[in-house]
């Protein structure tokens, strides 16, 4: 690292200085004293409050305690990576901005951790203009951001986000999730990754008598186990060393409102215990702390397939019938093919206006391969498909080549999955599963083997062309 100057030179951009104000704090994260003691001496000389760790468990520490606006990591830790500390701190302090260093030559990484929502990456070896102006920018974001927050949370209830599809599969799960939205019951969203179980959840929140209250989302599997606790309960001041005061937890940040337990397949047995508590009791401590009614509907999530989580003992049985009590399942797109043009339409209006485009035609053997592909990753997939296109498109109408690769090759056309009634012979759904995957591979017989995971002479005998 460039050493910094040792002449008394008057910190850059004082004015900017003076915008930012002496409260501006940035906590510098890495594992080698030198780099932090010369970062520590950089941003001193601007002007600015520092804080250092040596890891991301210190960061996060030092960041439930203090006001931090930037957080400057290097990604090379040992313990945590810093992307791993990147997510937490999303969901800890979500309006801190991350700058991270990256040794010259991993620009992937770098690359990877802006994808997780760094705000801006500096290359090692430091160079100290370069540091300071990417952290001052990152300052400048983070202000920004907090002030329109409010604003955003306006809009964000005047229009909450609209839940697309006309499948029957999809409108059956919206009205268990009318019916159950104004009771106070708990309800259990499940689903693959990317089917909307989040938007399902915002969905029964607004249609809830709580909707006027918060709505406040905790991804379990993103906060580190050693502070989940604290994070959901809260706690007062000094009732652990560095409880340097008293904390808010989700719980009580949620009150009058709905708490949406994210990923909740991932919950440590010790917090599974305190939540049973909470669902049976309907009220907790905060961490040395009086004992506080709990105020908040639940509504859990998960893409673990939770009944057999219990089943092998990774997840309590009791907590399981305690969230269970209503519960919906997303239905994967793969399944709902028909909402597929909708929702395609859905977004490439919202992409091609956020990107001020006109908005984009869909030829029609374009829209076949979209309804074609299976979309492992559900609506997710079909959004960054589809923003992805508004930006790289170059004509009036999108084609094949605007698509990834993987979703522009052809696939063979989707064969309805049959369904038997209950007491059907196994060898009759075995031949007919053969069918099918027959008719799904175009009459290739390998690859039909390989899909059932069977030998293409079973395939043979089955069929009795042996
Ligand atoms: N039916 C839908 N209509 C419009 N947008 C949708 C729909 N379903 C999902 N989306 C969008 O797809 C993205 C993923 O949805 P969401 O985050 O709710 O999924 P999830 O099931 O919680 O996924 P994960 O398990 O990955 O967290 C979001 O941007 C969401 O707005
Ligand atoms: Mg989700």
């Amino acid at each position: 690292m460039d050493d910094p100057p040792r002449s008394s030179e008057p910190p850059s951009g004082a004015g900017a200085a003076a915008n930012a104000g002496p409260d501006l704090t940035v906590l510098v994260v890495d594992d080698e004293p030198g780099n932090v003691a010369s970062l520590e001496r950089i941003f001193q000389r601007e002007g600015l409050r520092v804080l250092t760790a040596d890891g991301p468990r210190r960061a996060l520490e030092l960041v439930r305690k203090h006001r931090v606006q930037v957080v400057l990591t290097d990604l090379m830790m040992p313990g945590a990576s810093g992307v791993e500390l990147l997510r937490a701190l999303q969901e800890i302090s979500p309006d801190t901005e991350v700058v991270v260093m990256t040794a010259y030559g991993t620009v992937e990484v770098a690359v990877q951790a802006m994808r997780e929502g760094a705000y801006d990456f500096v290359e090692k070896p430091l160079e100290r203009r370069a540091i300071v102006k990417s952290v001052r920018k990152a300052a400048e974001r983070q202000r920004l951001v907090v002030e329109n927050r409010s604003l955003r949370q306006e809009l964000a209830l005047l229009s909450p986000r609209e839940i697309v599809g006309q499948s029957a599969a999809l409108r059956r799960v919206l009205e268990v999730a009318t019916q159950a939205a104004p009771s106070s019951a708990t309800v259990l969203v499940l689903g693959e990754s990317g089917t909307g179980k989040e938007l399902i959840a915002r969905y029964i929140h607004a249609r809830s008598q709580r909707s006027a209250g918060p709505f406040v989302a905790v991804n379990c599997a993103a906060i580190p186990e050693s502070i989940l606790e604290a994070e959901l309960f809260g706690h007062e001041k000094g009732a652990f060393t560095g409880a340097v005061g008293r904390r808010e937890g989700r719980f009580a940040r949620a009150r009058g409102g709905t708490l949406f337990l994210d990923e909740i397949g991932e919950l440590a047995p010790a917090v599974q215990v305190k939540l049973l508590r909470v669902l049976q009791e309907g009220e907790y401590e905060p961490i040395g702390g009086q004992t506080t009614r709990a105020d908040v509907r639940i509504v859990a999530a998960t893409n673990r397939d939770l009944a057999a989580e219990v089943e092998t003992g990774r997840f309590r049985e009791d907590l399981f019938y305690r969230l269970d009590v209503i519960s919906v399942t997303a239905p994967p797109l793969r399944t709902r093919r028909e909402d597929i043009p909708l929702l395609v339409d859905h977004f490439l209006g919202v992409y091609c206006k956020k990107n001020s485009r006109a908005r984009l035609e869909v030829p029609p053997e374009v829209l076949q391969r979209l309804c074609d592909h299976p979309w492992p990753g559900n609506v997710r997939e079909l959004e960054n498909v589809m923003e992805r296109a508004a930006v790289l498109c170059r004509g009036a109408a999108l084609s094949l080549e605007d698509l990834p690769e993987a979703v522009a090759r052809a696939v063979a056309p989707a064969v309805a999955a049959p369904s038997f009634p209950i007491g059907t012979p196994l060898d009759e759904i075995e031949r007919t599963m053969i069918r099918v995957t027959l008719e799904h591979t175009r009459g290739d017989k390998p690859l039909a083997a390989q899909l059932l995971g069977i030998s293409t002479r079973t395939i043979y005998r089955k069929l009795g062309e042996e």
